[in-house]
């Protein structure tokens, strides 16, 4: 059976069928995959009950696999499975155990960023490029993740904001997103994985050459701005670039693995009874190469 798409918002979400993911895959159909990833940018896969181990099998065949920071900083007996790759995206309060993790749980603070709309990894020199996102357990209410095409936010700009913005680089932080809910990081010490780095604001996709904006909740800074300016600025650019025609939001059932490129998109969670109701995702990502000559500009 030949692989399908069918766009669920033409240029930006297509949906998948016509292939078995928790199979290993032919290199025909990793690049109809990427030339999917090229187009739209958002790819939904419906009924693909994966394993862990499946989910990263499918994963390396786009790039190198990354530890999220969660995972690296987090205590190695709290967590729930035993790769490092595979991001917790649930509310349990730890393994074998139905218990939901309780209000003021600190990683319940941490994960609650993820309403805000950002780019995974983006406080990373090279951040994240595809995130891959599995539903095991869905909530009967709320809980969708929300897409913003950045591209298409970038093309609706006017041409003297696009000049003003062009060379412009922001300064990204995992202290800066988690700032703006009121929670304070601490780290595990390591001050390289709290110290702001820098990236362009406008990239280029590097197959279709289309631009994007690089916009995140985890920018705190404009380089050569004064901060509130900076702040200030960003917070409008985000205002613009995640308005309805730009986005998507994706329901979830059990058993959708969801995979976008975050060099073209940003995303958010969005609210669910997260103390009375179960939601179970795992995560893997890909670095993000590509971008690399257009970031090594913003560190000069
Ligand atoms: C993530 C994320 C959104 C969600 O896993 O990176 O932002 O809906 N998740 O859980
Ligand atoms: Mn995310």
């Amino acid at each position: 059976m030949p692989i399908t798409i069918r766009p669920l918002q033409p240029g930006f979400v297509g949906e998948v069928t016509g292939i078995d993911i928790c199979q290993p895959l032919t290199p025909a159909q990793v690049s109809a995959i990427e030339h999917g990833m090229d187009q739209y940018a958002v790819l939904t896969f419906p009924d693909q009950p994966l394993t862990d181990d499946q989910q990263v099998v499918f994963s390396a065949n786009f790039g190198e696999l990354e530890v999220p920071l969660a995972a690296q900083m987090a205590n190695p007996s709290m967590r729930r499975f035993d790769r490092l790759e595979l991001g917790d995206i649930s509310n349990f309060d730890g393994k074998n155990t139905d218990k939901l993790r309780d209000r003021d749980d600190s990683r319940r603070m941490y994960a609650l960023a993820n309403r805000l709309w950002h780019s995974d990894a983006s406080f990373r020199a090279v951040g994240a490029g595809y995130t891959l996102l599995h539903a095991r357990i869905v909530p009967g209410k709320g809980g969708n993740t929300e897409f913003a095409d950045m591209r298409a936010a970038y093309d609706a700009l006017d041409e003297a904001t696009k000049a003003d913005i062009e060379d412009m680089v922001t300064e990204h932080s995992i202290t800066f997103s988690r700032e703006q809910i009121g929670f304070e990081v601490k780290g595990d010490g390591n001050p390289d994985n709290l110290r702001p780095v820098r990236h362009r604001l406008v990239v280029t996709h590097p197959v279709t050459g289309r631009k994007s904006l690089y916009l995140s909740s985890h920018i705190g800074g404009i380089v050569g701005w004064p901060v509130p300016e900076a702040r200030a600025f960003i917070r409008d650019l985000t205002e613009h670039a995640t308005q309805p025609q730009f986005r998507y939001s994706h329901p979830w059932k059990v058993g959708d693995l969801v995979m976008w490129d975050n060099r073209m998109v940003m995303h958010r969670a969005t609210r669910f009874d997260d103390l009375k109701e179960k939601r179970d995702l795992r995560r893997t990502s890909i670095k993000g190469v590509g971008l690399e000559v257009t970031h090594a500009q913003a560190a000069e």
